[in-house]
């Protein structure tokens, strides 16, 4: 089987990176929208018979990238590709993983749903909100990290007095990797979401008097945890200067101008999703590409992925 990689218009950027790396050229597509709102899409080039790698994130909007990302599938299964794999750099809709009151939808079951109903037979992702992702669905994840790019790209702005602090508990994990690479202590802020873009803290455990804070997530949506945990730190007693790492850059709402509000020295993030072109802070963009070009090489060769997945 030949492989094809077909770009989503959520992932054009990487896509192309990725295309450029494992030298070959993008599948044509079109993807317009009716007049009535309706996206269509249409495969110029034939994916008959081939291994064919779509790359879409589902960043905002959301429910845009997700119905064009099952289209693309559809339109591959019709077109008789040989196997379809859904490159997700981003997965929108893995937060609502749960029921966190009573009358809520699970939509990260159904978006995996859709996705395995669209045609697509197995899922690339990177640091999906829900590890969980692969108890969502029957096809294979392949569940990526970006994680150690991050460590590295943090450690020489980490000093003896940084802290790295979790803004919530669903970051512990993920502040303990930073603090145990990295060398450094850890303290993690207990958060409480009151909606969508506010935030509540309780208190913070650990010890952050007199330190530098090293904000680390999973994503920074509308910067709302971001701030929260600052200023929690902060009244603790922590130092001002501040640098946040996060894999999904998204800047939803307010983001931009809550984080200029802070003495922001050092933001990481990578290409997962598109960033705002000008957001006037420190902004640090690691790319994917690598790890997505060697991943679908592989997946293509049939080899293992070993050292790719990140079961930590
Ligand atoms: C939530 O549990 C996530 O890990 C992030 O902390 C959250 O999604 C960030 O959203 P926002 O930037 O809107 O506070």
């Amino acid at each position: 089987m030949e492989l094809s990689l077909i770009a989503g218009t959520a992932s054009l950027e990487l896509a192309q990176h990725v295309a450029t790396d494992i030298a070959i050229d993008l599948t044509n597509r079109r993807v317009e929208r009716f007049p009535d709102g309706e996206l269509q899409v249409e495969l110029v080039d034939s994916v008959r018979g081939r291994d064919v790698f779509i790359i879409q994130a589902t960043s905002p909007p959301p429910d845009q990238h997700l119905v064009e990302l099952l289209l693309l599938a559809d339109a591959c299964r019709r077109a008789g590709a040989g196997r379809t794999t859904a490159v997700i750099p981003y997965f929108g809709y893995a937060r609502q993983d749960r029921r966190a009151r009573g009358r809520e939808a699970i939509a990260a079951r159904l978006a995996a749903d859709l996705i395995q109903a669209s045609g697509i037979e197995q899922i690339v992702a990177v640091d999906v909100h829900t590890p969980a992702i692969e108890a969502l669905t029957s096809i294979p994840v392949a569940h990526l990290s970006a994680v150690q790019s991050l460590i590295e790209s943090a450690r020489p702005l980490c000093g003896e007095t940084s802290v790295i602090v979790a803004p919530d508990l669903g970051a512990a994990h993920l502040a303990e990797r930073f603090a145990d690479a990295l060398g450094v202590p850890m303290a993690v802020v207990h958060k409480t979401r009151i909606s969508g873009a506010e935030v509540r803290v309780s208190r913070v455990s650990g010890e952050v008097r007199g330190r530098s804070p090293v904000i680390v997530d999973d994503m920074i949506s509308t910067g709302g945890t971001i701030e929260a945990a600052y200023r929690a730190v902060l009244d603790a007693g922590s130092s001002t200067e501040l640098i946040v790492a996060a894999t999904h850059g998204l800047f939803a709402g307010q983001a931009v101008e809550r984080l200029r509000s802070l003495p922001v020295k050092h933001v990481i993030v990578t290409d997962s999703v598109k960033s705002p072109a000008e957001t006037g802070l420190p902004v640090q963009v690691i790319s994917l590409r690598q790890l997505l070009s060697e991943a679908i090489q592989r997946l293509h060769a049939s080899r293992s992925l070993v050292g790719l997945i990140d079961y930590k």
